[in-house]
């Protein structure tokens, strides 16, 4: 039988320390997506306090993002310059378009963390299933048919 020996989840969550980064990040251009709160903003607090010359914090609520800016200056006492707040929203093709777009325009860019992202039940994946397959259909052009109406929870749950 493969996958973790028993008690390793708990053993992670309660006992292990992960080591504390230093490794410096001096010059480079980070983004991180979903940086506002969570594991996003820490690790956004750790490129700055590491001495990256930018860390874009991409997020789809510009507020949350001036709060999270704020915040990381707060703790890591940075000028106002070396965090950015930028407005992506991944559920949305043309958002991300936008942000592409506008990351051209950086003189570099060295590190990009995909951190954005929800964890759901399965149950939880109705009604914003529909808008997952609307945004592959409008960035892939795949259209797999389904529509709200097409389905129900019913099929798919016992
Ligand atoms: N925490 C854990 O134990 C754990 C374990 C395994 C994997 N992960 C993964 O690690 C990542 C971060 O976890 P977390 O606990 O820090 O999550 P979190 O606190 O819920 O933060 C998620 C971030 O993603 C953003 N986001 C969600 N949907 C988005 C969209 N459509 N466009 C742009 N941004 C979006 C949220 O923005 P808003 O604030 O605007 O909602 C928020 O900034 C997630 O991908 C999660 O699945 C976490």
């Amino acid at each position: 039988m493969s996958g973790p020996p028993p008690g390793a989840y708990l053993y992670s969550q309660l006992i292990y320390t992960p080591p504390y980064p230093t490794k410096k990040y001096t010059g480079r251009v980070v983004i991180i997506t979903g940086a506002n709160v969570g594991l996003g903003l820490e690790t956004a607090r750790h490129f700055v306090r590491l001495d990256a010359a930018k860390v874009i914090l991409a997020v789809r609520n510009l507020e949350k993002g001036a709060a999270a800016k704020e915040s990381i200056l707060r703790s890591e006492k940075k000028t106002e310059d070396v965090v950015e707040v930028w407005k992506l929203d991944l559920s949305s093709f043309q958002s991300v378009k936008d942000f592409a777009k506008k990351a051209q325009n950086l003189k570099r860019m060295d590190i990009l963390v995909e951190n954005a992202g929800i964890v759901r039940h399965f149950s939880e994946y109705f009604p914003p299933f529909d808008t997952i397959f609307e945004v592959l259909k409008q960035s892939v052009g795949w259209d797999c048919g389904f529509t709200p109406q097409s389905y129900s929870r019913d099929k798919f749950i016992t």
